[in-house]
């Protein structure tokens, strides 16, 4: 039996936080083992907001070490860089000549960018959901890890691979798989550490309100110890009252990887000047050898180099067939 396939991607938006880390990459390191994985640094996306193209590069280069630091093992998925791909921006304009503009003038994130980023609503940022879809269906995954907020793009690239198959592939055999969005719950959305009903964020101008992958054992401790919490007495997940409360003890869950059930009966009757501690030491341990591994793999470009070579052509074998599918079922003719 051929393995499920798994596609995913970060943009290499700078400082990476634990929202990324525990929301997304750490989740796929276990799919690593039952499913046909692939993880991408999408820094064509990041192209669509303000950014340096000096440090777009440095940032590229960086997530795909975390990638390995977190246990991504690049011999199992292919890691690697967008826009080595070339594919994926050839598949994206064919999709866009099958996608409408009032499907993507309905996209949430889109609406909300537009009105974040201001002067800058340029048409990538319009299109950013039409190259993701390129990015899923060039490698017919069956699965994408996601966060909820990325769930209204997963069906639109469903709507766009329906429309697509129906107007140009024959019915028996379609261009495009769908794909389903694997929401990942616990870990899906960490808050921020200043409201527990926003999501972390690395463009919240206040930096107590993260942990950064790369803070030291101090800067964490601190963070946590002055991080917003309440006054009662007795800890537990759910209480919608409560979110500071639920988003503390679940990351604490995640990071000492304990279960819920058991977090919840550990912290029944603590305080916070008991648990406190206890979570910072816990996230100190739990980052300490990521953050080691990190920087021995960043400090190795040749190492970065092989690793992304490797995975953008293990990513062309896949990626160039369905390319060349797509563009014949559309009637373009043969390159010669
Ligand atoms: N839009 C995704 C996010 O912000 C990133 C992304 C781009 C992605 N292409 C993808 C995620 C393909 C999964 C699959 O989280």
């Amino acid at each position: 039996m051929t393995k499920k396939r798994v596609l995913s991607g970060v943009q290499p938006t700078g400082n990476l936080h634990l929202g990324n880390y525990l929301g997304a990459i750490r989740n796929w390191v276990p799919l690593q083992q039952n499913y046909d994985t692939f993880f991408c640094v999408v820094d064509l996306h990041a192209l669509t907001a303000d950014f340096d193209p000096k440090v777009l590069t440095k940032t590229s280069y960086e997530l795909a070490a975390w990638f390995i630091a977190a246990g991504v093992d690049p011999k199992l998925s292919p890691i690697f860089i967008q826009s080595h791909v070339f594919a994926h921006t050839q598949l994206t304009w064919l999709l866009n000549c099958v996608t409408s503009l009032n499907w993507l003038e309905r996209m949430i994130q889109f609406k909300e960018k537009a009105i974040k980023q201001g002067e800058n609503v340029n048409v990538g940022l319009m299109d950013y959901p039409v190259l993701m879809a390129a990015d899923i269906l060039l490698y017919q995954a069956d699965l994408v890890p996601v966060g909820e907020d990325q769930k209204q793009h997963i069906e639109l690239t469903r709507d766009i691979a329906i429309k697509f198959n129906g107007a140009f592939s024959n019915g028996k055999n379609p261009t495009f798989k769908l794909p389903e969005p694997l929401i990942m719950k616990a870990g899906g959305r960490v808050m921020s550490l200043g409201d527990g009903t926003q999501k972390m964020s690395k463009s919240d101008p206040s930096d107590q309100s993260r942990i950064n992958l790369l803070d030291t054992a101090d800067q964490i401790t601190k963070k946590i110890k002055r991080c917003r919490t309440d006054s009662i007495i007795g800890l537990k997940f759910g209480d919608p009252e409560r979110p500071q409360c639920d988003n503390l003890l679940t990351i604490y869950q995640l990071v000492t990887e304990k279960s819920r059930e058991a977090v919840a009966e550990e912290c029944a009757e603590m305080s916070w000047g008991q648990f406190k501690p206890m979570l910072a030491e816990a996230l100190v341990a739990h980052l300490a050898p990521i953050q080691k591994r990190f920087h021995e793999v960043i400090s190795d470009q040749a190492y970065v180099d092989s690793i992304l070579k490797d995975g953008r052509e293990r990513a062309e074998a896949v990626a160039n067939q369905t390319l060349h599918a797509a563009q014949s079922a559309m009637g373009l003719p043969p390159r010669v």
